[in-house]
């Protein structure tokens, strides 16, 4: 006989009391044994959202999410595995740019993404757009490729934290993921179940994010850096901007696309993405053990970058995953052929984004998913031409939507039309915020 009744379990937290470590296993793996179903557990995700849960809640789902699986075993590698996670953003293409030049250094980068949640994009679905790309790698794929290259980037397998990916499937559906709890739960469970020694969390703030203002987001990395450092890892937190999109291009193959000409040390009109980059990776560097100073870990970024490894290691990476070489030929990544320009209506500075509708425009147009089920587009997305701070004439574009043919995109146009606002000159917003250690 079952211990637990699944509505008594949600009706504890809808009225604000904390659950017991029991009683969050039982609905976790009932959901992931299929005895429990979706609808009960979207519930409880949805009373855990209005209610929060504590430090001990919030710890023994993590466990229950890394217990789901059975992590990789990554202590033959001779050196330092570490890796960085994103709670999400639009246009946050900096995992493509960062783990080939960190992994370029002699560090292990065993990263495990994710798929576009709610508003944000996914590192997952950016690959996929390289055409014969691969993402579901075995464990035994990933370590081999690990020891071959220093560098794995694939998705959760069955092996790897399950739970969270049913979690997040079902979360990114029912408007359940802005919940520092889920998400610090989600991401440490993942990240601690490849073996890492060392993480650096890059945490979102601002209109484009899941955590709207600097305190929510400095709550959501110390829970994590807690959790990471209970568990006897390396972790720091930054705090970056997402008042605007990172760097120009939001969609899959065009942010690969950023992502190799950044890579080419084509940084102009991007430089708040290499900032962000260079900042997060000069804290691997660290916890590689191949920089002593930040200072030190910023030109070794920078020199990686000016050499070319990082372009190299990238190219290594698709080719070992089955992809074809889109580094050489960037006219085989599958970007949608036709244009739409969205002007200005305005004149004035760009004051303000409305990032979060430019990343649900972005779902609209089928970068994500509106459906568990949906398939996405890899070839349609947004070109950004303005940023805050930037003057702006009448009629002049300030997005440009890449979409197919006969493809209705009223919606998009009108979503982004009226993500900015125009007004008197303001300062463009510092990419990088703060830092918790
Ligand atoms: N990224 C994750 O992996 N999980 C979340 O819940 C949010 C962002």
């Amino acid at each position: 006989m079952p211990r637990f009744i699944p509505a008594r379990i949600i009706k504890k937290k809808r009225d604000g009391l904390p659950l017991s470590s029991e009683e969050i296993s039982f609905m976790m793996r009932g959901f992931l044994e299929g005895n429990i179903p979706p609808y009960q557990v979207s519930a409880l995700l949805m009373a855990i959202y209005f209610r929060g849960m504590g430090m001990d809640e919030t710890i023994a789902l993590t466990r229950e999410i890394i217990r789901s699986g059975s992590p990789l075993e990554l202590r033959d590698l001779p050196g330092m595995k570490v890796d960085k996670h994103s709670t999400g953003g639009v246009g946050d293409k900096v995992s493509l740019i960062l783990a080939p030049l960190v992994a370029s250094a002699g560090v292990y980068v065993p990263m495990v993404s994710g798929r576009a949640l709610g508003h944000t994009g996914g590192t997952l679905d950016k690959l996929e757009s390289i055409p014969g790309l691969r993402t579901d790698l075995s464990r035994e794929e990933m370590v081999s490729q690990l020891k071959a290259i220093g560098i794995v980037m694939a998705g959760q397998t069955e092996e790897i934290a399950p739970l969270d990916r049913e979690l997040y499937a079902l979360r990114d559906v029912t408007a359940t993921v802005e919940s520092i709890p889920l998400i610090a739960s989600s991401i440490m469970g993942k990240k601690l179940s490849e073996g890492i020694d060392g993480l650096v969390l890059d945490v979102k703030v601002g209109s484009g994010a899941f955590m709207k203002g600097y305190e929510d987001a400095e709550g959501l990395a110390k829970v994590m850096v807690e959790i990471g450092k209970g568990m006897g890892k390396e972790v720091v937190a930054l705090i970056t901007g997402m008042d605007q999109p990172l760097g120009r291009m939001i969609g899959n193959s065009l942010e690969v696309l950023e992502a190799i000409e950044v890579l080419r040390a084509d940084r102009e009109g991007k430089e708040d993405l290499w900032e962000v980059t260079r900042e997060l990776g000069a804290w691997m560097l660290i916890m590689g053990r191949k920089a002593e100073t930040i200072e030190g870990g910023r030109d070794l970024m920078e020199r990686l970058l000016l050499e070319g490894k990082g372009l190299e290691r990238l190219r290594e990476l698709v080719t070992h995953q089955g992809g074809r070489d889109v580094i050489s030929d960037t006219s085989l990544l599958p970007v949608a052929e036709e244009r739409m320009d969205v002007l200005s209506e305005e004149e004035g500075c760009i004051a303000s984004m409305d990032t979060e509708r430019i990343g649900w425009a972005s779902v609209l147009l089928g970068c994500g998913r509106r459906f568990t089920d949906d398939r996405v587009d890899h070839g349609v997305g947004i070109r950004v031409h303005k940023k805050i701070g930037d003057p702006v004439e009448r009629g002049e574009p300030v997005f440009t939507v890449y979409h197919r043919k006969g493809q209705d995109v009223g919606k998009v146009i009108e979503e982004l039309r009226s993500s900015i606002t125009c007004g008197e000159k303001v300062p463009s917003p510092p990419p990088v915020r703060g830092l918790i250690r």
